[in-house]
């Protein structure tokens, strides 16, 4: 073909979707950070009796803002609907698409979507590296400049599973430039069992900041792509704007409403989640294999030199996992929470590779 494709276009990496291996028998998938249980019962029946309307386009994005408003007790103009968080990543960089500034700050290693969203509306990507595993604020402050149009922070980050915490995150946006917006991406907040973890949604009248959540993970519902993010109303109003009419699909929305109702699911996600936990500290202490401490559904843990042959030993035994070299952590596997079933087959499978 000779048609002409920009350089900032061909620069752009394709991001690492998930392998569809691990849905068949036999398969254990820790590889995506899924949830291991099919989504409640009630969604399942909300879903068929949706189906019927299927001639007519999806009406059911306010029923969703209300459910949501109510649980955090503020109003439907501060939420967005999204097809999944990601589309929010882009209506947020969409909405703040600026003539001069063009910068986008990003800890790294983090979420990969922020830099590929970023780099396609002609964004300068700044890389700013974790501290201990951590986001670190002074290092943002100092990589920000006149230049800085966003800044993308992943609570608790995936891929180390860390957060930050409320009074540092409160000085830190005391610090940066009110016409710089920050989006902080909790698509994993509902694992978290820190005190301490923010509570980004009260902030979003006092700073520029957009909290971005997912139905994709604690409530199981991945496959039909329902995120949503909380703002200020008039900040919320603008990214509306940039968002494609009709984004999340009729059977989309219904689901979520009904996942969102049956808090009795939730719980039980998060309690398989917490004992997976408590199994995983003990499992690796006693192999030995160190590991970063996680508010999520996963687990980074320290494997050595050969962790990508691991990867790929665990994978002849259909025990999928991921190896983080992509992300710069070529030591390192990240492990999704399983059933416990699941846990302890990877385990067992790791402890026998290893010898
Ligand atoms: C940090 C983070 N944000 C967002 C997403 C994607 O969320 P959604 O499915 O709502 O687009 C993921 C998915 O793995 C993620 O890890």
């Amino acid at each position: 073909m000779k048609i002409s494709i920009q350089k900032r276009i061909k620069d752009i990496p394709y991001y690492p979707k998930a392998l569809m291996y691990g849905m068949d028998e036999g398969w254990v998938r820790l590889s995506s950070n899924e949830n291991p249980f099919p989504p409640s019962p009630k969604v399942f029946a909300s879903i068929l009796d949706s189906l019927f309307y299927m001639n007519r386009y999806p009406g059911g994005e306010f029923e969703l803002k209300e459910a949501i408003a109510q649980k955090f007790k503020i109003t439907p103009q501060e939420i967005i609907i999204g097809n999944g968080s990601n589309e929010i990543i882009e209506t947020a960089l969409r909405a703040m698409i600026h003539e001069k500034k063009k910068g986008a700050i990003i800890p790294e290693p983090s979420f990969a979507f922020y830099s590929i969203a970023s780099m396609i509306y002609g964004y300068e990507v700044k890389r700013v590296p974790l501290k201990n595993m951590r986001i670190d604020f002074s290092t943002i402050m100092e990589s920000l400049d006149g230049g800085t149009r966003i800044i993308f922070l992943n609570n608790p980050i995936n891929p180390t599973g860390t957060i930050f915490k409320e009074g540092a995150f409160v000085d830190f946006l005391k610090q940066t430039p009110q016409d710089v917006l920050v989006v902080v991406d909790e698509a994993y907040g509902e694992f978290v069992e820190d005190k301490n973890f923010p509570r980004t949604y009260r902030l979003i009248n006092d700073f520029p900041v957009v909290v971005l959540k997912t139905f994709s993970k604690a409530y199981g519902l991945a496959g039909l792509r329902v995120g949503y993010g909380i703002g200020e109303a008039s900040l919320v109003s603008f990214l509306e704007r940039t968002k494609q009419p009709f984004s999340i699909n009729m059977v989309a929305l219904v689901a979520a409403l009904a996942a969102l109702k049956d808090q009795g699911y939730l719980k039980k996600v998060l309690a398989n989640n917490r004992k997976g936990k408590r199994f995983f500290a003990a499992a690796l202490k006693e192999i030995p294999l160190s590991y970063v401490p996680t508010e999520t559904n996963f687990v980074l843990i320290h494997i050595g030199p050969h962790a990508e042959d691991i990867v790929k030993r665990l994978f002849e035994e259909k025990v999928l996992v991921r190896w983080m070299g992509p992300y710069g952590l070529a030591e390192y596997i990240r492990v999704t929470i399983g059933r416990m079933d699941e846990n302890i087959r990877f385990i067992e499978t790791l402890k026998r590779i290893l010898k």
